[in-house]
This record gives structure tokens, sequence and C-alpha cells, in this order.
């Protein structure tokens, strides 16, 4: 596997490929890779000829200079892993390379950054946005793939792409879940032994929503899930919410919609999860 980390290398390379007639598959990411990234990489391997994965930790992104000194980081290990995967480059750009002394730019993100997330992270999703937007500059793929897993990020850089006319197709893929129902994330190894027990609540109360989705009242399945939530004393909810599927603005009703989502973030002691489903009629 070849590591880039000057930004115009990489533009050099993604053009290489783009000449040798490839197509490009990327996956951008903070690193601290497990399964769920690693699925990303594997289903970019299944349907690009060169594919390029990203570890970059957005300072811009993070609300609290404390948050950003404690991501963990573990540069060996992900590369070890993406190498063993296969993956054909790993692009390491410093800030400097990405951000070039460039002032970031602010979107029009239509009210997605003000519901679920938006209000515990003011200026996230604008981060989000304009480092994926440095990213895609130097790497210039055809497909770019996201978790579902991070639903709210997935809808703001789909609206985004679509409203700025970014030529990079924008690919969701489904989350990565332990055995137990638990989405991997990086965060869960801070979850103390207890509290990781108490975690596959968040998903059983995904399933209770779904399970009775469009057959009941929005109210009565946001409901069914709350009281999941009510017999597990760790959890701290910071909401459960049913929403369209493209502005993820809550439902009052189902309307004609054939699809929506169910989002929850809640906290176990100091470590705040989030978790969605698609709904589907
Ligand atoms: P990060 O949290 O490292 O996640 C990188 C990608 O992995 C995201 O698209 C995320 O949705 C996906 N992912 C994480 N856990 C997953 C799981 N359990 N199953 C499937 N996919 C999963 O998201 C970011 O980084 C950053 O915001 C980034 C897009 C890289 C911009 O800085």
């Amino acid at each position: 596997m070849q590591v880039v980390e000057d930004v115009l290398a990489m533009a050099v390379w993604s053009a290489a490929r783009r000449r040798a007639g490839q197509t490009i598959g990327f996956v951008p990411t903070m690193g601290a890779l497990h399964e769920g990234h690693l699925a990303l990489v594997d289903q970019a391997l299944g349907t690009c000829d060169a594919v390029v994965a990203s570890v970059f930790v957005n300072p811009l992104q993070f609300n609290n200079p404390e948050d950003l000194r404690k991501y963990p980081r573990q540069p060996d290990q992900d590369r070890a892993l993406l190498e063993s995967r296969g993956c054909h480059t790993l692009f390491l750009p410093t800030k400097e390379g990405i951000y070039d002394g460039s002032i970031p730019k602010s979107y029009d993100l239509a009210g997605l950054d003000e519901v679920l997330e938006g209000p515990s992270r003011p200026g996230h999703f604008q981060g989000v946005v304009n480092v994926v937007e440095r990213l895609f500059h130097y790497t210039r793929p055809d497909q770019a793939l996201f978790g579902e897993k991070d639903r709210q990020q997935l809808a703001v850089i789909r609206l985004i792409a679509q409203r700025e006319r970014w030529p990079e197709q924008i690919i969701g893929c489904p989350t990565v879940r332990a055995s137990d129902g638990l989405a991997l994330s990086s965060r869960n190894a801070r979850l103390t032994p207890e509290e990781r027990a108490a975690a596959p609540a968040l998903y059983r109360s995904l399933c209770a929503v779904e399970h009775r989705a469009f057959e009941h009242s929005v109210g009565r399945c946001r409901q069914a899930g709350m009281e999941i939530l009510a017999s597990e004393p760790m959890v701290q909810l910071d909401y459960l919410e049913i929403a369209h599927p493209l502005t993820l603005q809550p439902l009052a009703d189902w309307g004609s919609l054939d699809e929506a989502s169910v989002l929850i973030a809640a906290s176990f002691g100091n470590v705040r999860l989030i978790d969605n489903l698609t709904l589907r009629r």
C-alpha cells in the first residue's frame, strides 16, 4: 500500500489513475479504524479499480479543543489494517496541506444542522463539509463512501454534493454492528463493562420503533422506543426522533412517506453514542 502525505502528490496519483482509465473509490476517515470503517473499504474495493482511504483528524469539526486533543490516534494500527484489507493508497494529509491558510466556507445546510446533533455540536457539520470538499479536491474520486451510522452527516453531504454539483457519487453503506446490535464506534472502547452491557438498549429501542413503523402512529412508535430505554437505568437519553429521510425534520405523522429515519443519541456515563435505522413501509 502506498502512503501519500503531500496533497499535491495525492492529486498526481488520482490524475494518473484516471488517465489509466481506472475508477477511484474514496473512504474518508479520522482513523482509529474498526470493522465499520473497513467495511467501507471492502465495498469500495468491490466496485472501484483503485481505492484510497484518508486518515485526517479534522480540527474544524470539533467544537471542543479537549475532544480534538483526546481523539484516539493509532496510525500504525490503521495502516496495518488498511494494508491487510488490500486498500491501494492511504492519504495522510497535514492540516496545513488540507487548508493551506484558506478561510473555511459557510454552506447553507437548509436547517439540517439545526436538528438532532446540530444544537449540541455548533459548527460541526460546516467543518465536515469543508473537509470533505478539501479531501475530494485532492482525491477526485468517482465514488465516496460514507456510513449510514452517521445518518445526519450522510444527509448533509448528499445535500451539498447535489447543490454544489459535486461530480462525486455519494454512497451510503449499512451500519456494522456487534453481535448484540451495538453499532461499532471508536467510542465503545471508553465504556465500562457495565455501560457496554447496557448500551445495546439503543439498538433494541430502534428495533421497537421499526417493528411498529407505518402501522402505528409516529407518537406510539416513539413511545415504544422510549419504553425500552426507560427500563435501562444507565441510559441518559438526549433524543429519540422519527424524522423525514431527507430533511431529518421530526415527523408528526407518516403522511405518504415510504421511508423515514429513527435516530437516537444517549450517554452512558460520559460516553455519548448515536445510532439510527431506516424505516421502510
Ligand atoms: P469517522 O468517524 O472516522 O468515520 C469515517 C466513516 O466511517 C464515516 O462515513 C462513518 O459513518 C463510517 N462509520 C463509522 N462507524 C461505522 C459503522 N459502525 N458502520 C458503518 N460505517 C461506519 O465520519 C467521520 O470520520 C468524519 O466526519 C469524516 C467524514 C471523515 C470527515 O472528517
